[in-house]
């Protein structure tokens, strides 16, 4: 066999954020017909960390498309890594070196999927040596496609998309989340104690993908959360990015893959809010 016959094919002549935008709409469309009508329940790494077969059903549809378009790309599922945040640092770091990286959440927000509460998202972001450069995240509930590419900005239905305009905590509308993680739930009590008699009002929705999608949006002035993952905010950074907000880590350093405790708002309000879960001793151990 030839080196040419042994080359992998690839399906040609298709955008990375196409390719993005295809693949979320497909699975969260998958996802929803099978809403209430999941078969397997189990937990992972506590009883709040649930995972069904959808979720890799999802997964793995996602792996195939991104593949038959990408073969020589990496991919990094949340359900092909080991629960517990060693083993996502872990696969983070082997992936340190690799050029494209696609970072996926099959579903974010499977609480919310188990119970039918209708809030949850697919996220997909592809990032080109560590840097996020297409951020898609789907709802398939509401049929809201949220898409980023880097430099180009952020769009829903075809129309650029924008961070509020709130100058203050005060006139904020906040989201957050409790991570599955529960030895982060002490420092969420004390910032949630600390924020919610700041802000206009606090959402805990239920998925921190969505929720960086409502930031960027314009819909909620800021969102904070200890303790989450690449593939929760890959995408929803970029978003945040790309429609003129600010991400950072809690302590206020850059986004980066890495991140876990995550500041991201409007810009205006980030010190503020920032500051504000300073105070509260509520910025979680980096
Ligand atoms: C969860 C959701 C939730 C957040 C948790 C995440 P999952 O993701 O994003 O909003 O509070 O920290 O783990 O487990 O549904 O993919
Ligand atoms: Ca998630
Ligand atoms: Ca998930």
């Amino acid at each position: 066999m030839s080196t040419r016959d042994r080359e992998v094919y690839t399906v040609g002549s298709k955008s990375f954020t196409a390719v993005a935008v295809n693949t979320a709409a497909k699975a969260g469309e998958w996802i929803k017909t099978k809403l209430g009508a999941h078969s397997k329940l189990a937990t992972k790494m506590s009883s709040h960390d649930l995972v069904t077969e959808v979720d890799k059903g999802s997964e793995a549809l996602i792996r195939n498309l991104i593949m038959t378009h990408f073969p020589h790309h990496s991919f990094l599922g949340e359900e092909g890594v080991e629960p517990g945040p060693e083993a996502a640092a872990e696969a983070l770091e082997a992936h340190q070196h690799t050029e494209y990286l696609w970072i996926v959440d099959p579903i974010d927000g499977t609480t919310n999927f188990v119970h039918g509460f209708p809030f949850f998202s697919v996220s997909i972001a592809l990032a080109y040596k560590g840097e996020v450069i297409v951020g898609v995240v789907y709802d398939p509930c509401r049929d809201e496609l949220f898409v980023a590419e880097k430099g180009k900005g952020a769009y829903l239905r075809g129309q650029k998309m924008g961070v509020s305009d709130e100058m203050r905590l005060s006139d904020s509308l906040i989201g957050t989340g409790f991570p599955a993680d529960r030895s982060a739930l002490p420092v969420n009590m004390i910032g949630l104690q600390a924020i919610v008699p700041q802000v206009r009002n606090v959402r805990t929705a239920g998925s921190a993908a969505l929720h960086l999608a409502y930031v960027a949006a314009g819909r909620l002035s800021g969102f904070w959360e200890i303790g989450l993952n690449a593939w929760d905010l890959a995408a929803g950074a970029l978003l945040v990015q790309e429609a003129g907000g600010t991400i950072t880590d809690t302590k206020g350093a850059p986004y980066s893959l890495s991140v876990r405790h995550v500041l991201a708002s409007n810009g205006k309000i980030h010190e503020e809010f920032r500051g504000a879960l300073k105070q509260a001793g509520a910025l979680g151990d980096n």
